[in-house]
């Protein structure tokens, strides 16, 4: 039932957002985007195969909805993985295990947690959440939200309306993955100052303004914290500013993809 301090249950959905090193979960009122009981942190099992990573979502998702206080069976599960996704299927696997490639992940969870299900980009939802909740509201025209972390996700709207799986990061630059160098641990692994990773960000980013001439550029990930000592020094036309969500846009977002497919009554949620 709700509450004054609680949704309605058609405004709560779960979200997931599988990463590298972590698999964060919490539940989420998509209509304030904000976070309903804990935040879980689950180490991401390694090596990070579907069949050791499905059951720990699974098992994730349950326990949120228990601590939360929420047993309703039609509340929907939003996940975003670091992949290209088409139909609930992982279409690529750059900085996860092989075996994601071609994983019909929508369809696993969906019989293995009978209950609504949507997987989406990792950027893309974080993107999703940035452009409702934070940085983005209210920008029209075309604007890229970039998540710097292990890899570089994109995610990529055109007056609010999210472009998905536009994977900036494997753009070629200097014969090789932009991501390589753009990337927030490119940064630590190449034992750089800001400064000089700063220039390889922004190349990356006059390549992406090239192509595509956005308005905005929201930076986002965890180094988004340290965005003044990097953003001053950009050289590119579009205006580019921090994301302000962090940590839990990615949650956020992909709780949102869920109940708003749902209740659109999208046909790849198959109950
Ligand atoms: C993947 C993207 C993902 C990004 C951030 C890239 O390597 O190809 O799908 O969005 O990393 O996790």
């Amino acid at each position: 039932m709700a509450t004054a301090d609680r949704p309605a249950p058609e405004g709560i959905a779960v979200g997931v957002d599988v990463g590298g090193s972590g698999i964060k979960v919490s539940v989420v009122d998509v209509v304030h985007g904000t976070l309903i009981g804990p935040r879980l942190r689950i180490a991401t099992p390694q090596p990070s195969t579907p069949d050791v990573v499905v059951p720990v979502i699974v098992r994730t998702v349950r326990r949120a909805l228990k601590e939360a206080g929420i047993d309703r069976s039609d509340v929907a599960v939003g996940v975003g993985m670091p992949a290209v996704v088409i139909d609930g299927v992982t279409r690529s696997a750059a900085n996860i295990d092989p075996m994601w490639l071609d994983y019909d992940l929508g369809s696993h969870l969906r019989q293995a947690m009978k209950r609504p299900v949507y997987v989406l980009n990792d950027a893309d939802a974080a993107g999703l959440a940035e452009m409702r909740f934070g940085a983005g509201v209210g920008e029209r025209g075309v604007v890229f939200v970039l998540t710097l972390g292990t890899g570089l996700g994109s995610g990529m709207f055109n007056d609010g309306v999210l472009v998905p799986n536009s994977e900036l990061g494997h753009m070629e630059i200097r014969g090789r993955d932009a991501e390589r160098r753009s990337a927030a641990v490119a940064r630590t692994r190449r034992g750089l100052s800001w400064k000089a990773w700063a220039s390889d960000l922004d190349e990356h980013l006059h390549a992406i303004d090239k192509l595509f001439s956005p308005n905005l550029i929201i930076l986002g990930g965890g180094v988004s914290k340290n965005a003044d000592k990097f953003i001053p020094r950009l050289t590119i036309r579009p205006r580019v500013v921090p994301a302000t969500l962090r940590n839990d846009a990615g949650i956020v977002g992909a709780a949102m993809a869920a109940a708003e497919r749902y209740v659109d009554g999208d046909p790849t949620l198959k109950r």
